[in-house]
């Protein structure tokens, strides 16, 4: 804590006009504002310090953090003492996610209320819900295009059917993550209609120009993000005769974060979802919200302060909230959204490991593990006390965006590589098991992302079309074994709905003029609980996969040693087919074993042998066998697609 005098007098001034009681039930959030405020200040006049409305913001921002803090219900002050207290409560092993869209999962907020079972037998605890808030129809994309950041859509309910969820999952100890949506606004929220009608003050809530000057600038190297559905970056509004940044749809204005006004109004709106009872916010794609001339506009330092703004913010008013980064960037990128310098561990407290969830696709469709093992030096730099959500899919596209140097070491180039994973993945390979398709394919770059669900991209699909029962065995093997490489890595594993039960692609999407356009859509399901039951049917595909995710979760709650504690080794490839983890913590070691190749394949015992204390057997957790360490020339051998958990004992 620095004591800058000045400015704890002048805090205290705004403190004595509102009902605060500094030496009773608010003063552990009077400590927290004060240890904080030097740094609040810092990071927000290096970003806002020559803006002329700068000073008139800063106090109306202090005052969010104080109205925000009085308006926290106690439930949720004491939430937050209790998980001070756990110390950083989700590097644990006890979370498992789910990601899902409330309307396509059961309908609305209040059935969702009624669901809470069917997570509890899967050992779900954590729910990351598609964004709810207020989005027109047709143009919402998947509802990242907001109207209103404090209404629910009809669709889904209401504030108070949100609430009572919140509420009935605390009861059973489950977390929650919603999305705010930090970088654009529908062009039909209030703000964008203000600035279309000509006002100049919400006119300068976005980026607008009267001709093309400068968006051609902007437009020299920015890349476009939806090049098939949206191409270039900026949109003209007949009605105020404006060109508009519109980065993602054209739907989709960018917020102008050079105004303090729009940083302080999407800081009272980040604090409202917290006051909601919010476990970890989204930042939906925080990469893009500084924008400058000449640059990509993609993770700018300006962007990094304003999270580490945000992440001070949220400190000092609901220190229980934890941030999570949506940054899908390159994996030397991400690992900067943890914060650097003095600020490593003091940004975002979470990210996606997107680096490694696309490498596991690219070790199922190569069945080669030396890409990933080149990429690990990058992801192994996250910083302790932050964690990764980890996952094999979620409702975007997947994207190769790991470094060409990484493919390049494993002795493969990367332009045929990538080729060879489109194609893979696309079914442009006439024996490749999987069903997908490319998403955004940019005819300029040569550049495409892949969509399909976990279920067809393994396999499944195609499988089941041929009506084929070993590759049917064989794509269910793939997926648990995905699942179970990602839940065990470190971090929190995060399903993807109708994934813990093998849906495959939905193709409905194309008979709606609203979807069509957006193949991200195919794996979005529509869950249909007359299959769901069938998790019940022994031996149905739907229950084996079910419960196979099933047990790796349980097993994730009881192994200590998986939780994030920075704890994780690669084991040297003395077979480049089998990626192979150890998780270490004091004298507890779990090794996980898996085979990304459709061939049997063998492994030396000696790899068990090289870290530390030998143990002549090994309990497999995944098989319920043990197994004695062999001879150095003698081998483990691992069925196609097969994976070990086995923790050393004697
Ligand atoms: C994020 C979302 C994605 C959306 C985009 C624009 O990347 O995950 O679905 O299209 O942001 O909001």
């Amino acid at each position: 804590m620095t004591f800058n005098k000045q400015l704890h007098e002048y805090v205290n001034k705004i403190i004595a006009k509102k009902k605060i009681d500094m030496m009773g039930k608010d003063n552990a959030f009077y400590t927290r504002l004060m240890s904080n405020i030097d740094t609040i200040d810092h990071l927000y006049r290096e970003i806002y310090g020559h803006n002329p409305v700068a000073d008139l913001q800063y106090e109306a921002l202090i005052n969010t953090l104080i109205d925000a803090h009085l308006c926290r219900a106690k439930d949720l002050r004491d939430k937050d003492e209790n998980k001070i207290e756990k110390g950083i409560w989700f590097l644990s092993n006890e979370i498992a996610g789910m990601s899902l869209y409330v309307d396509r999962f059961c309908g609305n907020l209040q059935h969702l209320s009624q669901k809470l079972s069917y997570f509890e037998n899967l050992g779900v605890n954590f729910l990351h819900l598609m964004p709810l808030f207020e989005s027109p129809e047709g143009e919402s994309d998947g509802g990242y295009a907001v109207t209103n950041f404090r209404k629910i859509d009809e669709r889904f309910g209401n504030l108070e059917d949100l609430i009572h969820l919140r509420k009935e999952m605390q009861k059973k100890d489950m977390y929650l993550m919603i999305d705010i949506v930090l970088n654009h606004t529908s062009y039909h929220h209030e703000w964008a209609k203000k600035a279309k009608a000509g006002d100049k003050n919400y006119q300068d809530y976005y980026y607008m120009y009267d001709d093309r000057w400068i968006p051609n600038q902007f437009d020299e190297k920015m890349p476009d993000i939806f090049p098939e559905s949206a191409p270039g970056n900026f949109t003209y509004d007949e009605a105020c005769k404006k060109w508009v940044m519109t980065v993602f749809h054209r739907y989709q204005w960018d917020l102008n974060y050079r105004n303090p006004t729009v940083f302080r109004e999407m800081m009272d709106n980040i604090l409202f979802y917290a006051n909601l009872g919010v476990d970890i916010l989204r930042i939906d794609a925080p990469a893009f919200i500084w924008k400058e001339t000449g640059t990509t506009c993609q993770n700018l330092p300006q962007a990094h302060t304003l999270l580490r703004l945000i992440k001070h913010c949220v400190l000092v008013t609901a220190p229980g909230m934890a941030l999570l980064g949506e940054a899908i960037v390159a994996p030397k990128d991400i690992m900067k959204y943890f914060g650097t310098g003095s600020f490593t561990a003091k940004e975002c407290d979470v990210a996606y490991n997107a680096t490694h969830m696309a490498l596991q696709w690219d070790m199922l469709a190569s069945g080669d593990t030396r890409v990933m093992l080149a990429a690990q030096h990058e992801i192994l730099q996250k910083p302790y006390g932050t964690t990764w959500i980890n996952y094999t899919r979620c409702h975007d596209d997947i994207g190769l965006g790991y470094d060409d140097y990484m493919i390049e070491h494993a002795g493969r180039n990367p332009f045929e590589h990538r080729k060879f994973l489109k194609d893979y993945y696309s079914g442009a390979i006439w024996n490749s098991p999987a069903k997908g398709a490319l998403f955004s394919s940019n005819p300029k770059t040569g550049d495409a992302r892949i969509s399909g669900s976990l279920a067809s991209l393994c396999g499944l699909e195609k499988a089941l079309e041929e009506n084929n029962s070993y590759e049917i065995d064989l794509s269910i093997r793939k997926i648990l074994m995905m699942q179970a490489h990602s839940f065990f890595l470190g971090g929190i594993p995060i399903i993807f709905y109708g994934d813990e039960l093998g849906y495959t692609n939905d193709y409905s999407y194309l008979n709606d003029p609203r979807k069509s356009y957006d193949n991200r859509w195919m794996h979005r399901p529509v869950i249909n609980w007359e299959k769901n039951k069938k998790i019940e049917e022994v031996g149905s595909i739907e229950n084996i996969i079910f419960q196979g995710t099933k047990k790796l979760i349980t097993l994730r709650k009881n192994l200590f040693v998986v939780g994030d504690h920075k704890n994780l080794t690669w084991l040297t490839p003395h077979n480049h087919h089998v990626a192979g983890y150890l998780r270490s913590y004091d004298d507890k070691k779990l090794y996980g074993i898996f085979n990304f190749s459709n061939q049997t394949v063998y492994l030396t015992w000696y790899a068990f042998k090289e870290h530390g204390t030998f143990k002549p057997t090994l309990y497999d957790y995944w098989k319920e066998k043990v197994f004695s360490v062999g001879l150095d020339n003698d081998y483990l051998v691992i069925e196609p697609y097969g994976f070990h958990l086995m923790e050393p004992r004697d």
